[in-house]
Protein backbone atom coordinates (compact mmCIF):
# COMPACT_ATOMS: atom_id res chain seq x y z
CA UNK A 1 0.00 0.00 0.00
CA UNK A 2 1.54 3.78 -0.38
CA UNK A 3 1.90 6.13 1.61
CA UNK A 4 -1.83 8.00 2.12
CA UNK A 5 -1.53 11.67 0.54
CA UNK A 6 -2.43 13.43 3.60
CA UNK A 7 -1.60 12.18 7.10
CA UNK A 8 -2.27 14.25 10.67
CA UNK A 9 -0.60 12.33 13.41
CA UNK A 10 -2.34 13.60 17.04
CA UNK A 11 -3.34 17.25 16.74
CA UNK A 12 -3.80 19.30 19.13
CA UNK A 13 -5.18 23.08 19.44
CA UNK A 14 -6.44 24.84 22.72
CA UNK A 15 -7.78 28.13 23.07
CA UNK A 16 -7.75 29.34 26.37
CA UNK A 17 -9.42 26.83 28.08
CA UNK A 18 -11.19 25.40 25.22
CA UNK A 19 -9.39 22.17 23.96
CA UNK A 20 -10.78 22.05 19.95
CA UNK A 21 -8.91 19.34 18.89
CA UNK A 22 -7.40 16.99 21.09
CA UNK A 23 -5.03 14.57 19.62
CA UNK A 24 -7.03 13.92 16.42
CA UNK A 25 -5.33 11.93 13.59
CA UNK A 26 -6.42 10.81 10.56
CA UNK A 27 -5.24 9.96 7.08
CA UNK A 28 -6.65 10.74 3.31
CA UNK A 29 -5.47 8.16 0.77
CA UNK A 30 -5.06 9.56 -2.78
CA UNK A 31 -7.99 9.08 -5.00
CA UNK A 32 -10.84 9.22 -2.26
CA UNK A 33 -13.45 11.21 -1.32
CA UNK A 34 -13.41 11.02 2.44
CA UNK A 35 -16.10 12.80 4.94
CA UNK A 36 -15.38 14.38 8.09
CA UNK A 37 -18.47 14.42 10.33
CA UNK A 38 -19.29 15.16 14.03
CA UNK A 39 -21.69 17.38 15.58
CA UNK A 40 -21.45 21.37 16.06
CA UNK A 41 -18.31 22.43 18.33
CA UNK A 42 -16.66 18.95 17.66
CA UNK A 43 -13.53 20.23 15.78
CA UNK A 44 -13.53 19.76 12.20
CA UNK A 45 -13.10 23.71 11.11
CA UNK A 46 -9.98 23.70 13.24
CA UNK A 47 -8.33 20.72 12.19
CA UNK A 48 -8.88 22.25 8.83
CA UNK A 49 -7.39 25.17 9.95
CA UNK A 50 -4.26 22.67 11.15
CA UNK A 51 -4.19 20.66 8.05
CA UNK A 52 -3.98 23.61 6.13
CA UNK A 53 -1.84 25.89 7.82
CA UNK A 54 -4.46 28.51 8.68
CA UNK A 55 -3.60 27.53 12.66
CA UNK A 56 -0.55 26.37 14.15
CA UNK A 57 -1.01 22.91 16.28
CA UNK A 58 -0.12 23.41 19.71
CA UNK A 59 1.43 19.42 19.08
CA UNK A 60 1.25 16.95 16.42
CA UNK A 61 2.39 16.80 13.05
CA UNK A 62 0.83 17.14 9.32
CA UNK A 63 2.66 15.21 6.05
CA UNK A 64 1.35 16.19 2.31
CA UNK A 65 2.43 14.24 -0.14
CA UNK A 66 5.58 12.64 1.76
CA UNK A 67 6.47 15.73 3.19
CA UNK A 68 6.42 17.48 7.04
CA UNK A 69 4.30 20.45 5.82
CA UNK A 70 3.69 21.41 9.61
CA UNK A 71 5.42 24.65 9.82
CA UNK A 72 4.54 25.34 6.83
CA UNK A 73 2.15 28.95 5.81
CA UNK A 74 -1.66 28.19 3.96
CA UNK A 75 -0.18 29.61 0.88
CA UNK A 76 3.14 27.15 0.66
CA UNK A 77 0.64 24.11 1.27
CA UNK A 78 -1.55 25.52 -1.06
CA UNK A 79 1.27 26.07 -3.85
CA UNK A 80 1.87 22.15 -3.29
CA UNK A 81 -1.28 21.20 -4.13
CA UNK A 82 -3.37 21.14 -0.64
CA UNK A 83 -6.52 24.02 -1.37
CA UNK A 84 -9.57 24.94 0.98
CA UNK A 85 -12.61 26.31 1.50
CA UNK A 86 -13.74 28.02 4.51
CA UNK A 87 -17.68 27.58 6.62
CA UNK A 88 -17.87 31.23 6.18
CA UNK A 89 -17.36 31.85 2.35
CA UNK A 90 -13.83 34.46 2.23
CA UNK A 91 -14.68 35.59 -1.55
CA UNK A 92 -13.93 39.65 -2.00
CA UNK A 93 -16.99 41.53 -2.44
CA UNK A 94 -15.60 44.27 -4.28
CA UNK A 95 -14.89 42.30 -7.04
CA UNK A 96 -16.49 40.90 -10.04
CA UNK A 97 -17.12 37.36 -10.08
CA UNK A 98 -14.83 36.64 -12.72
CA UNK A 99 -12.19 38.65 -11.16
CA UNK A 100 -12.46 36.23 -8.03
CA UNK A 101 -12.03 32.97 -9.87
CA UNK A 102 -8.67 34.55 -11.39
CA UNK A 103 -7.43 35.37 -7.96
CA UNK A 104 -7.73 31.89 -7.12
CA UNK A 105 -4.58 31.05 -10.21
CA UNK A 106 -2.86 33.62 -8.92
CA UNK A 107 -3.05 32.18 -5.13
CA UNK A 108 -2.42 29.17 -5.80
CA UNK A 109 -0.01 28.15 -8.51
CA UNK A 110 -0.21 24.47 -8.22
CA UNK A 111 0.96 21.51 -10.22
CA UNK A 112 -1.18 22.01 -12.47
CA UNK A 113 -1.59 21.55 -16.51
CA UNK A 114 -1.28 25.65 -16.64
CA UNK A 115 1.82 25.67 -14.15
CA UNK A 116 3.74 23.16 -16.46
CA UNK A 117 2.70 25.41 -19.65
CA UNK A 118 4.18 28.25 -17.55
CA UNK A 119 7.06 26.43 -17.24
CA UNK A 120 7.62 26.08 -20.85
CA UNK A 121 7.40 29.33 -21.79
CA UNK A 122 4.08 28.90 -23.36
CA UNK A 123 2.38 32.11 -21.18
CA UNK A 124 -0.34 32.72 -23.81
CA UNK A 125 -1.44 29.28 -24.39
CA UNK A 126 -1.94 29.44 -20.41
CA UNK A 127 -3.47 32.72 -20.15
CA UNK A 128 -5.92 30.77 -22.53
CA UNK A 129 -5.95 27.50 -20.54
CA UNK A 130 -6.39 29.04 -17.23
CA UNK A 131 -9.44 31.52 -19.06
CA UNK A 132 -10.83 28.23 -20.45
CA UNK A 133 -10.75 26.28 -17.05
CA UNK A 134 -12.36 29.74 -15.17
CA UNK A 135 -14.80 30.04 -17.98
CA UNK A 136 -15.96 26.10 -17.87
CA UNK A 137 -15.96 26.37 -13.84
CA UNK A 138 -17.95 29.59 -13.97
CA UNK A 139 -21.22 27.59 -16.34
CA UNK A 140 -20.77 24.60 -14.68
CA UNK A 141 -21.63 26.13 -11.44
CA UNK A 142 -24.37 28.64 -12.64
CA UNK A 143 -22.30 31.68 -12.05
CA UNK A 144 -21.47 32.21 -15.71
CA UNK A 145 -24.59 34.78 -16.28
CA UNK A 146 -23.02 36.37 -13.24
CA UNK A 147 -19.72 36.73 -14.39
CA UNK A 148 -19.81 40.57 -14.37
CA UNK A 149 -21.81 41.01 -11.05
CA UNK A 150 -19.60 41.99 -8.23
CA UNK A 151 -19.54 39.21 -5.68
CA UNK A 152 -21.23 41.11 -2.81
CA UNK A 153 -24.24 41.27 -4.75
CA UNK A 154 -23.94 37.76 -4.60
CA UNK A 155 -27.02 35.13 -2.84
CA UNK A 156 -24.96 33.35 0.42
CA UNK A 157 -25.71 30.17 -1.76
CA UNK A 158 -24.02 32.01 -4.98
CA UNK A 159 -20.72 33.08 -2.93
CA UNK A 160 -20.70 29.67 -2.16
CA UNK A 161 -20.38 28.68 -5.21
CA UNK A 162 -18.02 31.53 -6.40
CA UNK A 163 -15.20 30.50 -3.48
CA UNK A 164 -15.79 26.37 -4.50
CA UNK A 165 -14.89 27.56 -8.39
CA UNK A 166 -11.81 29.86 -7.13
CA UNK A 167 -10.71 26.47 -5.28
CA UNK A 168 -11.43 24.24 -8.15
CA UNK A 169 -9.48 26.48 -11.17
CA UNK A 170 -6.28 25.88 -9.55
CA UNK A 171 -6.95 21.69 -10.22
CA UNK A 172 -5.36 20.92 -6.35
CA UNK A 173 -4.51 17.52 -5.92
CA UNK A 174 -6.18 17.87 -2.45
CA UNK A 175 -9.53 19.93 -1.84
CA UNK A 176 -10.55 20.37 1.55
CA UNK A 177 -14.16 21.43 1.49
CA UNK A 178 -15.87 22.97 4.85
CA UNK A 179 -19.90 22.49 4.30
CA UNK A 180 -19.64 23.05 1.12
CA UNK A 181 -23.48 22.80 0.21
CA UNK A 182 -24.31 25.21 2.90
CA UNK A 183 -26.71 27.45 1.70
CA UNK A 184 -26.53 26.15 -1.43
CA UNK A 185 -29.95 25.86 -3.68
CA UNK A 186 -31.16 22.33 -3.23
CA UNK A 187 -31.78 21.77 -7.06
CA UNK A 188 -27.82 22.35 -7.83
CA UNK A 189 -26.85 20.28 -4.30
CA UNK A 190 -26.84 17.23 -6.69
CA UNK A 191 -25.28 18.58 -9.55
CA UNK A 192 -22.48 19.57 -6.83
CA UNK A 193 -21.90 16.45 -5.71
CA UNK A 194 -21.86 14.96 -9.23
CA UNK A 195 -19.63 17.63 -10.22
CA UNK A 196 -17.00 16.12 -7.31
CA UNK A 197 -16.94 12.84 -8.46
CA UNK A 198 -16.15 13.98 -11.88
CA UNK A 199 -13.37 15.91 -10.81
CA UNK A 200 -12.57 12.87 -8.05
CA UNK A 201 -12.60 10.82 -11.51
CA UNK A 202 -9.83 13.14 -12.92
CA UNK A 203 -7.45 12.86 -10.11
CA UNK A 204 -8.63 15.05 -7.19
CA UNK A 205 -8.74 13.72 -3.62
CA UNK A 206 -10.84 15.19 -1.36
CA UNK A 207 -11.63 15.78 2.59
CA UNK A 208 -14.99 17.12 2.57
CA UNK A 209 -17.32 18.37 5.93
CA UNK A 210 -20.34 18.21 5.52
CA UNK A 211 -23.58 18.48 7.92
CA UNK A 212 -26.28 16.47 5.99
CA UNK A 213 -24.99 12.85 6.77
CA UNK A 214 -27.01 11.26 4.06
CA UNK A 215 -25.56 13.54 1.63
CA UNK A 216 -21.97 12.95 2.99
CA UNK A 217 -22.50 8.68 3.15
CA UNK A 218 -23.78 9.08 0.12
CA UNK A 219 -19.99 10.51 -1.96
CA UNK A 220 -17.69 9.16 0.65
CA UNK A 221 -15.11 6.43 0.29
CA UNK A 222 -14.06 7.02 3.95
CA UNK A 223 -15.96 8.38 6.86
CA UNK A 224 -14.01 9.92 9.56
CA UNK A 225 -16.07 10.75 12.74
CA UNK A 226 -15.25 13.20 15.58
CA UNK A 227 -16.55 14.37 18.36
CA UNK A 228 -15.07 16.01 21.04
CA UNK A 229 -11.66 17.03 19.11
CA UNK A 230 -10.76 13.73 18.73
CA UNK A 231 -11.36 10.99 16.20
CA UNK A 232 -14.16 8.48 17.25
CA UNK A 233 -14.43 5.80 14.45
CA UNK A 234 -13.25 6.13 10.93
CA UNK A 235 -14.54 3.55 8.24
CA UNK A 236 -16.58 3.03 5.17
CA UNK A 237 -19.81 4.66 5.19
CA UNK A 238 -21.53 1.47 5.73
CA UNK A 239 -19.14 0.18 9.01
CA UNK A 240 -19.51 3.50 10.07
CA UNK A 241 -23.56 3.52 10.37
CA UNK A 242 -23.47 0.49 12.46
CA UNK A 243 -21.41 2.12 15.08
CA UNK A 244 -23.34 2.78 18.05
CA UNK A 245 -21.01 5.22 20.29
CA UNK A 246 -20.40 7.50 16.58
CA UNK A 247 -24.41 8.00 16.46
CA UNK A 248 -24.85 8.42 19.97
CA UNK A 249 -22.31 11.60 19.46
CA UNK A 250 -24.61 12.75 17.59
CA UNK A 251 -27.75 12.08 19.21
CA UNK A 252 -26.20 13.16 22.22
CA UNK A 253 -24.28 16.35 20.55
CA UNK A 254 -25.46 19.87 20.46
CA UNK A 255 -26.26 19.61 16.79
N1 LIG B 1 -10.94 30.94 17.48
C1 LIG B 1 -11.53 30.27 18.48
N2 LIG B 1 -11.52 30.75 19.75
C2 LIG B 1 -12.10 30.08 20.76
N3 LIG B 1 -12.76 28.91 20.61
C3 LIG B 1 -12.82 28.39 19.39
C4 LIG B 1 -12.22 29.03 18.25
N4 LIG B 1 -12.46 28.26 17.14
C5 LIG B 1 -13.16 27.20 17.57
N5 LIG B 1 -13.38 27.27 18.90
C6 LIG B 1 -14.09 26.28 19.72
O1 LIG B 1 -13.51 25.03 19.44
C7 LIG B 1 -14.50 24.01 19.37
C8 LIG B 1 -14.46 23.37 18.01
O2 LIG B 1 -14.91 24.30 17.04
P1 LIG B 1 -14.95 23.98 15.49
O3 LIG B 1 -13.63 23.46 15.09
O4 LIG B 1 -15.45 25.18 14.80
O5 LIG B 1 -16.02 22.80 15.43
P2 LIG B 1 -16.93 22.25 14.22
O6 LIG B 1 -16.40 22.81 12.94
O7 LIG B 1 -16.83 20.77 14.32
O8 LIG B 1 -18.33 22.71 14.50
C9 LIG B 1 -15.82 24.68 19.71
O9 LIG B 1 -16.04 24.54 21.08
C10 LIG B 1 -15.55 26.13 19.34
O10 LIG B 1 -16.37 26.99 20.10
MG1 LIG C 1 -17.27 23.91 11.43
Amino acid sequence: MSDPLLSATDLTKTFGGITAVDGASLTVDEGDIVGLIGPNGAGKSTTFDLLTGFLDPDAGTVHFDGEDVTDLPPEERASRGMVRTFQMSRELTGMKVRENVRLGLQDHPGETALASLLRTGAAADAETAAGDRAEALLKRLDLWELRDEYAGNLSGGQRKLLELARAFVTDPDLLLLDEPMAGVNPSLTDDLLEFIRELRGEGTTFLIVEHDIDVIMSISDEIVGMHNGDVLTTGTPAEVRQDEALLEAYLGGAV
